[in-house]
Parts: structure tokens; sequence; C-alpha cells
């Protein structure tokens, strides 16, 4: 595979996306978004919070494997297994105790908006789509705060029992509180030294410890449920923050209850526009009864399009019944990305999806159902344009403008990507899912489904880590969607 010519591809795929941008009418996107306090950790930083504990009790923190920080060494404990294996994870904390010891011992360098929704409307209107309805159960005066100040933002908001459009500085819910999550992130490289045992991060990556206050509830009030119509039209919808649904309520009601609800939203959505498209960003969701509701009643057969990464791959194949495919894509070596690309495709069957968008540290894989609207090349298209996207993010940690977004251009194809693909490509000619050329495009022409492959972008010593992934799976799929847009006006 030819570096410079990926290059090249991005820049078409960059100006092409560009041009189809603006058909779209407009975007849905909710539910999660919070304010995230970020802290890069240093030697210094991690020195002070491994000095608290002893290190033994650490190491048996470690293999306990908290699921939920109930106290500080589980939040010790699972920073350690993130950052030994260079590894993202999103743990839970249902206790504002965490909060006051993280402010008290450790602190933050900045807050910005979080949440996978949060993060993708900014974007979006950032990018200059006409119309992004955002949607937060749970918006608060101040997280209001945190959403692009542009007349493209709009919320809804209940006003006499109806339902109004306007920006969340509008729309909020008065005298809630926020959600604040701690993003901590890390460098690659990072040495890290506790009792015995000393490792070096292997890549920039973060934990998130993601607070889980009582009244949080995945939900939509109802007067918004009823009159959903009153988005208008939408082209598309971008789903997440399903992480949030908790097994049983205080008030007796349980999960169950919210995921019947959350696939009722998304049907009516869809009896809204017969064309459109909904996106679900999944994350790490520590709870396995969750993360198999989410994949079998919410995902399944209601939406068309999943975003993951390489660890939510193997989560997610883990609690469908894939065990051993799970471990192969989380074991990598030389028979990781045959088992992403199989996950991938597993996925998709399993979820009856129409698309499924991996993005892992160098190369995207998007598995398609037979029969979508779009060829591959334009697939290939709006993935490389949000692998220009995510280089901007890294590269300057924010995207204003989507003139500013061409600074991603900048930046070289990744060459391990390269590499891995090159290993792959004996796997796929060999085993004849493509031919060496269809291959060299990115291609791969199967008997019940489609894939498009490609290298990305990646930025050596990224800013922050935090909400790269959510640039990526949204990039790529409204630019799908403005692909699709801009062919049924026949252009
Ligand atoms: C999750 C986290 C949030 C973070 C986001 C980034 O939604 O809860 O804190 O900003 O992921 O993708």
């Amino acid at each position: 595979m030819d570096l410079a010519e990926w290059d090249q591809r991005h820049r078409d795929a960059f100006y092409s996306v560009k041009e189809a941008l603006p058909y779209l009418e407009g975007v849905f996107v909710a539910y999660n978004s919070n304010i995230d306090a970020i802290k890069h950790l240093n030697e210094e930083d991690l020195a002070k919070l491994l000095e608290l504990f002893e290190a033994a009790e650490i190491q048996e923190k470690i293999s306990a494997y908290p699921r939920e920080i109930k106290e500080p060494l589980d939040f010790l404990a699972r920073l350690m297994i993130s950052m030994r294996d260079g590894k993202a994870a999103e743990v839970p904390t249902y206790t504002a105790e965490t909060h006051e010891w993280l402010k008290g011992h450790l602190g933050f360098d900045y807050a910005r908006m979080g949440g996978q929704a949060g993060i993708i409307a900014n974007l979006l209107v950032h990018l200059g789509l006409k119309k992004v309805v955002a949607y937060v159960p749970w918006l608060s005066e101040e997280q209001a705060g945190y959403f692009a100040p542009s007349e493209s933002l709009l919320h809804p908001k209940v006003e006499g029992g109806k339902v109004f459009l306007k920006h969340p500085l509008e729309a909020y819910k008065p005298g809630i509180d926020s959600k604040v999550n701690w993003i901590l992130e890390y460098s690659k490289d990072l040495d890290v030294s506790c009792g015995g045992n000393t490792f070096k991060v292997p890549r920039d990556n973060r934990l998130i410890i993601s607070s889980r206050p009582k009244w949080l509830r995945l939900d939509m009030d109802k007067e918004i449920y009823e009159q959903l119509d009153s988005l208008g039209h939408v082209d598309g919808a971008i789903l997440s923050g399903y992480q949030m649904i908790k097994e049983e309520y205080e008030d007796g009601t349980t999960y169950e209850d919210y995921v019947a609800k959350s696939v009722r939203a998304i049907e009516k959505l869809k009896s809204l526009n017969p064309e459109l498209r909904i996106h679900v960003e999944l994350t790490s969701i520590q709870n396995r009864v969750i993360r198999k509701a989410i994949l079998e009643e919410i995902v399944a057969g209601h939406v068309h399009s999943l975003g993951l990464d390489t660890v939510e791959v193997a989560n997610a194949l883990n609690v469908l019944g894939h065990e051993e495919l799970s471990y192969a894509v989380i074991r990598k070596g030389e028979n990781g990305i045959m088992a992403l690309y199989q996950g991938a495709v597993q996925l998709l069957e399993d979820l009856a999806l129409e698309r499924v968008h991996v993005h892992c540290l160098g190369f995207y894989i998007c598995a398609l159902a037979k029969g979508h609207p779009l060829t591959l090349k334009e697939h290939r298209d709006s993935l490389l344009f949000a692998s220009s996207l995510a280089a901007t993010q890294a590269l300057e940690g924010k995207i204003e403008t989507l003139d500013e977004a061409e600074a991603g251009l900048e930046v070289p194809v990744s060459e391990k990507g390269l590499e891995d693909l090159e290993n792959f490509k004996l796997y796929c000619v060999g085993r004849k899912l493509c031919s060496p050329d269809e291959f060299e495009y990115g291609y791969i022409y199967g008997v019940k489904h489609d894939a498009v492959i490609v290298p990305s972008k990646v930025v050596s010593k990224p800013r922050a880590t935090v909400g790269i992934g959510d640039a990526i799976s949204a990039g790529a799929f409204v630019a799908m969607l403005a692909k699709m847009k801009q062919k049924w006006a026949g252009k």
C-alpha cells in the first residue's frame, strides 16, 4: 500500500465530502452530555497518587478488577490497568466522594464539553451543518454553556405543553445539577513503577471516571417524545449514552423499562422520516447485563449503524456469545486484525445492521450490508474524511470550522497502520475475499456483505485523546449521510 497515494485520497475525500455536506438538512443528537474535568497525568502526579497506598493493596485491587469506583483504591487500580495496557476505559462511580477525593488529591487542568452527544453536537455545528438538534435529558444551565454559541444548535424546550426548538442556553432545566466526569489522560512512554512492578505506557490514552448521580435517567421527556415531529426534518440521528442505564433503580424501575423507552424513541424517530438513518456510538460498558441489553434489544434490528473501537468490539462479541473471537481481538498479535474484521462482520450480522465502523489506531474497518445506496468509493471517502477530522482533533485539540479541519490533511497516514494492512492483505487475498488490486483500493466485496478498510492518519503526540473516537464516528456517519443526500438530489 502506498503512503502518498493514501494521503492524496484523504485530500480528495475531504473536498468531496465538503461539497456534499450542504445537502444535509439536519441531524438529531442525543442523549449524553456532561462536563469533562481533564487532567493530563505526569510522573509526578502519579508518584503522588501511588504514595498514598501500599503497593500490595494496589496489586490486590488490580487483580480484583473493580468495575465501579467505590473507593480511591478502585480508581488507582483501574488507572494502573488502563495505563499498563494503553487501553481506554470508562468506569462509573455512584458516589460524590470520588469527585471530592480527586479534586483534593489530584485536581484538573481544564474543563470542557464532554459526553459523546455533547461533543458530537458541537463538532457538527463547527463543520457547518445547518441544523443540529441536541437532546440531553439532564441539561443544566452550566452544561448548556458548553454548547457552541450558534444559531444552528438547537434543543427542544417544553413551554405550556408545547415543544419549541431553542439554543441550549434558552432550553435548560432550571435548578438541576451538572454531571462532571474525570478524564485522566496519559502519554505513551510514561514510566510507571508500583512496588516491584514497572512498565512503560504503550500508547496515549485515558481513563474516564464517569459520575452517575442518582437522578440520572436515560429518558425522553414525555412531551418531547409525543411531539417529536417538532424537530422538523432530520436526515439522521446519532444516539449515545445508553451505558448510563442501571440494572435497578431505587423507585423499583429496572433497565428493562429504560430499554423499552429507548426503543420507542428510536421507532418514533424512524416513523418521522423513512429515509432516516440512525447511528449508535458505543463506549465502554462495564455492566455485562446492560451491555448485552443495549446490543441485543436497543441496537439489533432498530438502528442502522454502529461505531466502536477495538476493545468495544471484543466486549460486544463477548456478551453476544463469541468468546473465542473476542479473545482473538483482544490478544491482537498476528491474527488481531483478521479477528477484528471477522468481529465487525459478526456484529453486522448478529445485530442486523447496515454498517459497522471500527476505528483503531492506524486504520478503520467498515463492514457493510449488501444493498447500501452508496458505492464503496463513497463509503471510503466518508471514512477518509473522518480520519482527517480525527487528525485535526488530535493535533489542535479542537475543530472550530470546516476550513480549520484541513489542518489534519497535513498529518501523514500512519505507517504502522499501513503495515498492519499489508499483513491483512495476505489473509484477504489468500482467502479470496478480494483481489490484490481491490485491496489496494480498500475494498472487499463479500458474498453476504462488503467492507471498506483504510489506513488512517495518526498524530504522534496528540493534545488529548478524549473525543477523537467521537469525531471519527460522527464524521464518517454524517459524511455518508451527506453523500446519500447528494446522490438523491441527482448531483
Ligand atoms: C463518554 C464519557 C465522557 C467523554 C466521552 C468522550 O461519553 O462519559 O466523559 O467526554 O465519552 O467520548
